[in-house]
Parts: C-alpha cells; sequence; structure tokens
C-alpha cells in the first residue's frame, strides 16, 4: 500500500487555517524518534526522579484500586469535590490561598488558558503577550484569533511600564493580558512586585482580564518569595489565575486548576462540558491522596533542592563552555534558563546540528509570534542531572562550533 501525503480535499472549516500548534510539544515526538542518545534540554518536564512514582503506586492501589470501581466513573465538571477540598488545605497559607466556589478543577494548565481565550476572546481582539513568551499560551490566542501585541520581558519581567505606549499605539486597550509572572517559561524571570502592582492598575484602567498563569511559582530555591497576582488582586474578578500540578507533581495526570471569580464557574463549566466532560478521575484521585497524605510540601522542598544544583551546574557548564559568546538568565526557581548568543547565531539552523551532536533545545524563535529571537533558545535544567547538563552542554559548544565550521 502506498501512503498518499498530499492534504486531503475535506470541507475545512475556515478556523482550521488558523489554528497554532506548539513547537515544544512537537520535540516530543521528533525526540521520541531518535534512536541515537540526546541530552534533552528541551521538554519542560520535571526530573523523571522527581515524579512520586512510589507514593503515587500505594495511593493508586487504594484510592483507584479494585476497592473503589467508583473511581473510573464520570466526575463534576468542576472537579472531584474531595480534591477541591484536598487542594484548598493545601493552599492555605500560602499566596494562593483560596475558597472552594474559585476552583475549577481543569484537565492541566493549558486547559484553563484554552477556557480563557475561549470566553473571552473575539477575533481582532487585542491580546497582551509578554515577548518571550509561553508557545502554548500564544498559541491559543492566536488560535482564538487574537490580535498579539508583544511586550518586552527584562531580568523583572514584563517591562510594564512600557506598555501604556505600546497599547496607545495599538489604539485599543487590550482584551486580554496574559502574564507567566513567576520565573517565566522561557526567559526564567520573576515580575517584580512594584510591576505587578502597576500591572493590576492597568488592567483595571483598560478593564481587561488579567491571566495569571503561574504553574513554577512554587518552585523558588533563591531569592525572595513574590506574592501571586492572585493575593494582590484580593478577588479582583478581571484576574484569572491558572494552576497547574504538572510542573510540581507529574505532568502526565494532566491536571490543574483554575482560581477565578466563583460568577464566571457556570461558564467554565459549559464551555468544560463542550470539551472533556470532566477531567480524568483517576488522576484527581491520585492527587487527592497525595495531597491529603500530606507529601506536598516534603515533595516540594526536595525538588526545589535537587532544581537549584541543577540550575547551578548548567550556569557553571554555560560559564565553562560559553564565557564572551552568549549571555544567560539567572533564574531563582522553575525550570528554565535563556540563553542568547551575542554572535548572531542561528538557533533554529543551529538546532538541527545539536539534535545530530546529541543535545536538544527549544529556538527562540518558538517563544515569539513575531520571531524577534533568532539568537536565543530556552533549555530546561530541571530534569536532567548535573554530570548530563554538564555534557549537554559540551556538545551544544561542539555543535556551534559545527554549524560555524570551526570545529576545535
Ligand atoms: C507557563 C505555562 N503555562 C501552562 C503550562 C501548561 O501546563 P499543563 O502541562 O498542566 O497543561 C505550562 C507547561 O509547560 C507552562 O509552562
Amino acid at each position: 500500500m502506498t501512503t498518499d501525503t498530499s492534504p486531503p480535499t475535506l470541507p475545512f472549516a475556515a478556523r482550521a487555517d488558523k489554528l497554532v500548534g506548539s513547537v515544544i510539544d512537537s520535540s516530543t515526538s521528533l525526540l521520541a524518534a531518535q534512536s541515537h542518545d540526546i541530552v534533552r534540554f528541551a521538554m519542560g518536564s520535571p526530573a523523571a526522579e522527581a515524579i512520586p512514582t512510589e507514593i503515587l503506586a500505594e495511593i493508586g492501589a487504594k484510592a483507584i484500586g479494585a476497592a473503589s470501581p467508583d473511581a473510573f466513573d464520570y466526575a463534576a465538571t468542576e472537579g472531584d469535590m474531595p480534591l477541591r477540598l484536598a487542594l484548598l488545605e493545601a493552599l492555605e497559607g500560602t499566596s494562593d490561598e483560596t475558597t472552594l466556589e474559585r476552583i475549577t478543577i481543569t484537565s492541566g494548565g493549558m486547559q484553563g488558558l484554552d477556557l480563557a481565550f475561549k470566553i473571552f476572546l473575539d477575533p481582532g481582539d487585542l491580546v497582551v503577550v509578554e515577548s518571550p513568551t509561553y508557545t502554548n499560551g500564544s498559541a491559543t490566542a492566536l488560535s482564538y484569533e487574537g490580535d498579539l501585541l508583544e511586550v518586552p520581558v527584562d531580568d523583572d519581567g514584563m517591562v510594564v511600564e512600557s506598555l501604556p505606549e505600546l497599547v496607545e499605539r495599538a489604539g485599543r486597550p487590550p482584551k486580554v493580558i496574559y502574564t507567566v509572572p513567576t520565573f517565566q517559561n522561557p526567559s526564567g524571570a520573576t515580575l517584580s512586585l512594584a510591576r505587578r502592582e502597576r500591572l493590576l492598575e492597568l488592567t483595571r484602567q483598560w478593564g481587561s482580564v488579567l491571566i495569571d498563569d503561574d504553574p513554577y511559582g512554587m518552585l523558588r530555591f533563591a531569592g525572595s518569595e513574590v506574592p501571586t497576582l492572585h493575593e494582590l488582586a484580593a478577588g479582583d474578578p478581571q484576574v484569572y489565575s491558572v494552576r497547574t500540578f504538572s510542573k510540581i507533581v507529574a505532568p502526565g495526570l494532566r491536571v490543574g486548576w483554575l482560581d477565578t471569580d466563583p460568577s464566571l464557574q457556570p461558564l467554565l463549566i459549559n464551555a468544560k462540558q463542550a470539551m472533556d466532560t470532566c477531567t480524568n478521575l483517576p488522576a484527581q484521585r491520585l492527587l487527592t491522596g497525595f495531597l491529603t497524605g500530606g507529601h506536598l510540601e516534603a515533595h516540594l522542598a526536595t525538588q526545589r533542592a535537587e532544581y537549584r544544583v541543577r540550575k547551578e551546574a548548567m550556569q557553571q557548564a554555560l560559564t565553562e563552555h560559553f564565557e564572551g559568546v552568549a549571555r544567560w538568565t539567572d533564574p531563582e526557581g522553575g525550570f528554565f534558563l535563556w540563553m542568547t548568543f551575542e554572535s548572531g547565531v542561528d538557533t533554529e539552523a543551529l538546532f538541527e546540528v545539536a539534535l545530530a551532536e546529541g543535545v536538544a533545545f527549544i529556538p527562540g524563535n518558538a517563544f515569539s509570534p513575531g520571531r524577534h529571537f533568532p539568537h536565543a533558545l530556552r533549555m530546561c535544567f530541571a530534569s536532567t542531572p548535573p554530570d548530563r547538563i554538564r555534557e549537554g552542554l559540551a556538545r551544544l559548544r561542539s555543535a556551534v562550533d559545527k554549524l560555524a565550521g570551526t570545529s576545535r
């Protein structure tokens, strides 16, 4: 049988053409198809050793085993009540402390983002995004036909001071402002307190919705805490907070939560019912057991300590191989570090060479709809142990030299 790879002539909707995918997510299948050894700095996954598999297996045997067939039923669309209650308790005393009626369980953070753009965005609406920004967030806004306005990021996160002028030039206020405020994906930068406050002021002034997408905030390993936008907003309905268990427990569970004004929940439920009816119940039960068993705090403490070691290993190796050739950020938590070549290396071309050398990263342009970062790249330090990080950066240096035709 021959395989026809030409596009089928089917009656596609106009929107099918506007659907935007994710270079990051596609790297998972690309890497899975490689048979040689690759140091993987590409995906934003927690360390494999950091996934609490034994605890989850033990909980699974009890909470979703033969004795609990109801764990395989449909669940309430807003989330399984035991998980919502356990989450409420786990967040008590943190900057994400909340109330039951504000919580909606989602199928990962991505569904929280999709729901936001679905209920707030009409085609052509202005959406402020950071530059660089999280690819899947901007892809979702683009798929709903938002008009994206990229706002620069520096070491203190989005340059909020530049927003009024950029918005004025755009000629209309943003309907949605999308930020990843803490240990940003991809730059690792954290939005300062002063900028958080100013961003909230502007959100109110413009009548916008502020999407506060903060999956890494609990993974601080240096510096001092900054209150979440959720806490600073103090119940302001204009702030829509997206959270996930993907980075703090395990991404394959596909469970996250939204913390929004309670008045939004009926809308979120309607939208979610047309997507997936409810979030996977066995996964919710696993997380309920994890939270009620009191495992989260110790687990986070272990992760923070390990990620600090890994970030430092990556920075040392960067200094060894790239001093004077590139600069890089110094995140105080989270998963990512952002590297920019001073010498104009094309990181999309580098990707191919690096893959052959046995190291993978995500090229900078994947994080900017306007492709403003041809000489930058994102690396995840969290998923790779220090000795492999050193190996990966030696391979990256050799790839850079090969690309330049100056193999050393
Ligand atoms: C900023 C940000 N938001 C949302 C997500 C998506 O989270 P999830 O895997 O839970 O859908 C990610 C994952 O990389 C992320 O980095």
